[in-house]
């Protein structure tokens, strides 16, 4: 019998029945490779992590993918299945890594969390701000700050090298989304705190202080922001709720205040830093892009699909009723998560998936990758992050031409978890 760490590694087919480990450490240190091979082994993989009591299925073909994330029998919420007896497995991790039972509710009703007419609600709140078009007016003081942070390498350096993660690749998303929300400067050392406690969770991480200390913080800065208002979108917010509090409660300002911030830097850090990682360890790429920075839009779409920091949907889907996917039924209730990874390796959608292209053109029909999601909870802040990404890969590459590793690439540190892909530490030369 195969056991849970060879499954990922496996190629027969019989081990799509046994458990995958998803705390397997040869999983997590290839994601891309590991859930690709899962891929070839069946549509609806099973999955557990040790140390919860919950077991998973995962889907990771590119069609399968996008038809879960965009079928309207699988929803976010529990709530929403029919029946009353759905576990929430959110809020039973969340408990699990010690979140108190007060705090729990900011947590789980984000509009990640919510279905039909309450998502609607909420996303319209806010998804004025994200457009196209309001992105492209936010575009020159995106490119200030980065010129600003650029200019201050030097000054960082150690021996010649400088942490591009601590020092470009975080401070520029955590700027860009705190001003555009109102957070003022003086609290974002505390925001990218917060976000990397949140995102790691486990034995040794703060997890469940985070939460509270967030929680508190922001019911605080919405006193505050009610005496002096602001240009932003928080007294927007504040406003709404205080003229037709229907429209967006107490609990759901604060709770989008924090979704707002920490999807907003937590990930474009690591579309930052993945992505200057990938440039400098493929010189064809990075030169083509030197040399033609009017590619910058290809190159960003094509380094989400090959190392876009999100392994999985940061959701999983509840079955409403019992659905089939090749041969293997989700019970209403249970949960199927959409491995994004490795539907954006899907050969059956991309030719030589695992070559890095900056120039692939988007395939067909389709939309091409799965990084920002698909469907109704496709990414609020998609064109935000595809800009702060265009943006900071030109100006970087422009402002240091010698731009290199200073680590072996086998040495990189990375955070070893099965929901995202991310560097500890990016150091450079410049
Ligand atoms: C949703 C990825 C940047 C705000 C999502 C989802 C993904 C994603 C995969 C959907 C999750 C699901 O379907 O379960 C990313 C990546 C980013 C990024 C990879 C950067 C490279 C941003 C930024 C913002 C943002 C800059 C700024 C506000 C949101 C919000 C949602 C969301 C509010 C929830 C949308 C909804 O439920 O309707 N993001 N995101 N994201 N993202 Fe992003």
């Amino acid at each position: 019998m195969t056991t849970p760490a060879e499954s990922t590694t496996g190629t027969t087919d019989t081990t799509a029945k046994c458990p995958v480990n998803l705390g397997d450490p040869a999983l997590l240190s290839d994601p891309f490779g590991g859930f690709s091979r899962l891929r070839e082994q069946s549509r609806v993989v099973e999955a557990a992590f040790p140390g919860l009591d919950q077991r998973f299925h995962l889907v990771t073909r590119y069609d399968d993918v996008r038809a879960v994330l965009s079928d309207p029998r699988f929803v976010n919420n529990p709530a929403s299945v029919p029946g009353s007896d759905t576990v929430n497995y959110r809020a039973a991790f969340l408990t699990q890594y010690g979140v108190p039972d007060d705090y729990l509710p900011y947590f789980v009703s984000s509009v990640l969390d919510t279905d039909g007419a309450d998502h609607t609600r909420l996303r319209k709140l806010v998804s004025r701000a994200f457009t196209v078009r309001r992105v492209n007016d936010l575009r020159p003081r995106v490119e200030q700050i980065t010129e600003d942070l650029l200019g201050a390498l030097p000054s960082h350096a150690e021996d010649g090298t400088v942490d591009l993660m601590e020092h470009f690749a975080y401070p520029l998303p955590i700027t860009v989304i705190c001003e555009l929300v109102g957070v003022p400067e003086r609290h974002r050392p505390q925001w990218r705190d917060w976000g990397r406690r949140l995102v790691s969770f486990g034995p040794n991480a703060d997890f469940a202080g985070a939460t509270v200390e967030m929680v508190d913080h922001i019911h605080e800065l919405i006193r505050e922001r009610r005496a002096a208002p602001g240009d932003d979108l928080l007294t927007g917010l504040i406003r709404t709720h205080d003229e037709d509090g229907d429209r967006l409660s107490d609990r759901e300002l604060v709770t989008m205040v924090i979704s707002l911030v920490i999807a907003g830097h937590e990930t474009t850090a690591h579309l930052i830093g993945n992505g200057t990682f990938a440039l400098l360890t493929h010189p064809d790429q990075l030169a083509r892009l030197r040399a033609e920075p009017e590619l910058a839009p290809r190159a960003v779409h094509e380094l989400m699909r090959w190392c876009g920091p999100l392994v999985q949907a940061p959701r999983a889907r509840y079955a409403t009723e019992d659905v089939t996917i090749g041969d293997t039924t989700i019970r209403r209730g249970e949960t199927v998560t959409p491995m994004l990874a490795a539907a954006n390796y899907d050969p059956r959608e991309f030719d030589d998936p695992e070559r890095l292209d900056i120039t692939r053109e988007p395939a067909g029909r389709r939309e091409t990758h799965v990084g920002f999601s698909h469907g109704p909870h496709y990414c609020l802040g998609a064109a935000l992050a595809r800009q702060e990404g265009e943006v900071a890969f030109t100006a970087l590459l422009r402002r240091y031409p010698g731009l290199a590793l200073a680590v072996d690439p086998a040495d990189a540190e990375r955070l070893l978890m099965p929901t995202m892909w991310r560097l500890q530490r990016l150091p450079v030369r410049l």
